[in-house]
Formats: structure tokens, C-alpha cells, sequence
């Protein structure tokens, strides 16, 4: 999945590099021609190692040596040739294989580990602030205020008949 996302965002990635390149080249004289054409050319077939792209639209490799080309114009039945050979071929023509492009990598522990420095992080900031930036409590957040006001508000009889001082039993002096 990794692996896809990550063939999406270059395949993006370059595509608008590219469109970059033919805006601003389009702009420039033709003097500067020579260093556009110098770049990939991304309207050739591409090769991608992608788990859902068996197929890709090229071979991985495009120039052939001569061992290659021989072992490409070789006849005979495929059982005739050896597992080197064979391997080679597939070499040929893809750069990994499926397991290689599934083997699992250790990027989730960079990634975990990321987080917990950039949680440390805001850890400290936070301490800083509570040290140095908010300001003290209100005073009505004192244990004391909140009992005068709870207090208050039972002798106003506030709510009573489904509210905070239905809750009070005025006779026996506590919560019911
Ligand atoms: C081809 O395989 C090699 C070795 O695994 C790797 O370093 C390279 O990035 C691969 N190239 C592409 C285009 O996938």
C-alpha cells in the first residue's frame, strides 16, 4: 500500500514537474530549448515497479548487451535452459520481483518514532506554557467558592422540581 501511494505521489509529483518544465519553457526563447529537453521525457513509456501493474510499459532494461541479446534469440523449449538463464530474463524485463516489492520495510518504526519526538515536543511546549504563559486560576475555581455557590444555589431553590435542588433533601440535609 506504501509502496503504491508513494509510485502515486511521484508519478503526481513529476507529472507537474513536467508541466512546470513545458510551461516555463514556453515562456523562455528557444536558446533555452536544449536544457528542457535534457529532462525525462514522460511522454516515452515509463517503467514502474507496482504491485497493480504487472505489466509495466516498458522492460526495465532497454539497451541489451550482447550476452543479453543472445540469451533473448536462444530456440529451444524454456525447460532447455538453465535457472540462471531464466532468471536472467526475468531480470530483463522486470527490476523486483512481487515478493521483493512486498517484502515489508522498517519505515513504521521511523514513523512511530517521529510521532512520539513531535508528542515530546508539544509535551514540553505545553509545560512551558502552563509555567510561564496562562495565567493563575480564577478564584471561582477554589474548592472553598464552589461550596459557597453550591450553597447559594440550594437556598435560592434553584430548579426544584427536576433540576440541582430536587437532588437536596432540604430536611435531612443531604444529596437524596
Ligand atoms: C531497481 O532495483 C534497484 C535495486 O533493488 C533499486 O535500487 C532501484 O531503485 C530500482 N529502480 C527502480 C526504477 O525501481
Amino acid at each position: 500500500m506504501l509502496h503504491l501511494t508513494k509510485g502515486c505521489v511521484g508519478c503526481l509529483l513529476s507529472r507537474r514537474a513536467v508541466l512546470a518544465l513545458t510551461n516555463s519553457g514556453a515562456r523562455m526563447s528557444s536558446h533555452d530549448h536544449q536544457e528542457v529537453s535534457d529532462n525525462l521525457d514522460m511522454s516515452q513509456p515509463m517503467y514502474w515497479d507496482r504491485l497493480d501493474t504487472p505489466l509495466p510499459d516498458r522492460p526495465w532494461k532497454d539497451v541489451l548487451d550482447s550476452t543479453d541479446k543472445s540469451l533473448k534469440q536462444k530456440k529451444g523449449p524454456w525447460t532447455a535452459l538453465s535457472k540462471e538463464e531464466k532468471i536472467t530474463l526475468y531480470r530483463l524485463k522486470f527490476n523486483h520481483t512481487y515478493p521483493e516489492m512486498k517484502r515489508p520495510s522498517h519505515e513504521w518504526k521511523t514513523v512511530i518514532g517521529g510521532m512520539f519526538i513531535v508528542f515530546g515536543i508539544t509535551g514540553l511546549v505545553v509545560f512551558w506554557q502552563c509555567h510561564y504563559v496562562y495565567p493563575p486560576q480564577p478564584h471561582t475555581f477554589g474548592k472553598e467558592w464552589q461550596a459557597k455557590q453550591v450553597q447559594r444555589m440550594l437556598d435560592m431553590r434553584v430548579n426544584p422540581i427536576e433540576g440541582f435542588s430536587a437532588q437536596w433533601d432540604y430536611k435531612n440535609k443531604q444529596w437524596k
